[in-house]
Order: structure tokens, then C-alpha cells, then sequence
């Protein structure tokens, strides 16, 4: 039977997937086919360029939502270019100002990613920001850890940070990156400043926000 803990999230689930690390091990095994869309690609070459003309390293923040977290983490390095990623037109549009080395792209992160893999490029620092939890049970193929996309998002590199206020995708994110063999994984509940709207709104309700870290 489902459940709903503190932080409003409804799932049968008590602890990490039980499929979880044979999807890995399938994943991590067989690239991921599925053509890429043109809008996608454009989308990505566009963005390439736009990083090519800032120059420096590369962040990617996953998911954006609006871009309030990639113009934070733009002025917090200056010197780097820094990528949001979203998929929703109606979220990029809401924001008006940015940092000259912000760089907001509409499109699919699973195609971006693949892109950004395929095109080498390695980045110094990954963020992927409350990302959509997917609670129910079925859907463990839709939460990154257990997606198809995930041998990408790894072939990327640099500091990986996901924030959730999900303690078991935090966990199982913990377990997926431990799989994957990426050195350095840590999950901590230290208050801190929120990073993105989503993170602001839970953190504002009282709830605890888990962060994985690894490189
Ligand atoms: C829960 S919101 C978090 C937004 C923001 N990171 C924050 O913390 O405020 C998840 C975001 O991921 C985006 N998203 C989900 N799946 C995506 C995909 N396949 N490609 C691009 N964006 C996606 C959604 O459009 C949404 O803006």
C-alpha cells in the first residue's frame, strides 16, 4: 500500500527501488538508441555556440525550471558558462534578466545530453535541481538514476549535485552513482542556501532537503 511521507510525497516505495540495480546494470551495458529529435539538435547547436563565445568551463544546471538557479549559479562563476536546460517553454519564459554568461536552452535533456556526450563535452560542474521524483513505483524508469539517458548524464563528468526533498531518490541516487563507479558520493541534510525556486518553496515549508554529491 502507498504511503505519504512529511514532505507530501505519495509512493508504495520504503527504500531504494528493488529493480534498480539490474535496470543499471542493463543501462550501463547497451547505448541508449532512440533517434534524436532535430528540435533537440538545433537547440544543442545553438547552445554550443553560445559556450564557445563565452569560453571557459562548462555547468550544466538540468532542468531549470525558470533559469533563477542558472543565473545564481552564473554570477557565482563569472568565469564559466553556465547552461540551463529545460524543457518547458512556459517556465524558460517567465524569466526576463540573466547574466551575460547564462546560457538558457528549451529542449529534451534526454537529447541534450546525449548531444553534449557525443560532442565531448565534459563538464566542471552538474546540477540537476529537484528534479521531477516520479514517486510511483512503476515509474523508476523515469527518475534519471533509472533512465536510459543514464550512461550520458555520467559521460559528462565533473561534480554531480542533485537536490531533492526526496530522502529515497536521494538514496537511490547515492546507490546509482556508487554502481556507476563515480568516486566521492556523499548525501547530506545540512541547511544551506536554497539554489532554485523549488528547492526555496520546500525548504520555506519546513522540509528537509537531501544532497547527493559525487565526481
Ligand atoms: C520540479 S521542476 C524543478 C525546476 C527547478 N530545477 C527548481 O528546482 O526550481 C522539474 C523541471 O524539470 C523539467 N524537466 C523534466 N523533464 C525534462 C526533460 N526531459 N527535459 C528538460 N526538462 C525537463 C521540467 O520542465 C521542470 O521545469
Amino acid at each position: 500500500m502507498s504511503s505519504t511521507n512529511s514532505n507530501g510525497i505519495n509512493s508504495i516505495q520504503d527504500g531504494p527501488h528493488r529493480h534498480l540495480r539490474r535496470l543499471l546494470e542493463r543501462h550501463l551495458a547497451q547505448p541508449f538508441q532512440r533517434p534524436v529529435a532535430h528540435f533537440n539538435r538545433n537547440a544543442f547547436e545553438r547552445a554550443a555556440q553560445e559556450v564557445k563565445q563565452i569560453g571557459g568551463g562548462i555547468i550544466l544546471d538540468a532542468g531549470c525550471g525558470n533559469g533563477a538557479s542558472t543565473a545564481l549559479l552564473a554570477s557565482r562563476f563569472p568565469d564559466r558558462a553556465v547552461v540551463g536546460v529545460d524543457k518547458s517553454a512556459a517556465r524558460l519564459g517567465g524569466r526576463r534578466w540573466h547574466p551575460a554568461n547564462c546560457v538558457l536552452v528549451r529542449a529534451d535533456l534526454v537529447d541534450f545530453w546525449r548531444l553534449a556526450a557525443a560532442a565531448g563535452w565534459r563538464l566542471e560542474r552538474h546540477f540537476l535541481l529537484c528534479p521531477n521524483p516520479w514517486p510511483k513505483s512503476r515509474h523508476i524508469g523515469r527518475r534519471w538514476h533509472g533512465h536510459a539517458v543514464w550512461p550520458d548524464i555520467l559521460a559528462l563528468g565533473g561534480r554531480i549535485e542533485v537536490r531533492t526533498n526526496w530522502e529515497i531518490y536521494a538514496r537511490e541516487f547515492v546507490l546509482a552513482l556508487e554502481v556507476s563507479g563515480v568516486a566521492n558520493v556523499e548525501l547530506d541534510m545540512r541547511p544551506r542556501a536554497p539554489l532554485s525556486p523549488f528547492e526555496r518553496k520546500y525548504r520555506a515549508r519546513g522540509q528537509l532537503i537531501y544532497r547527493v554529491t559525487g565526481n
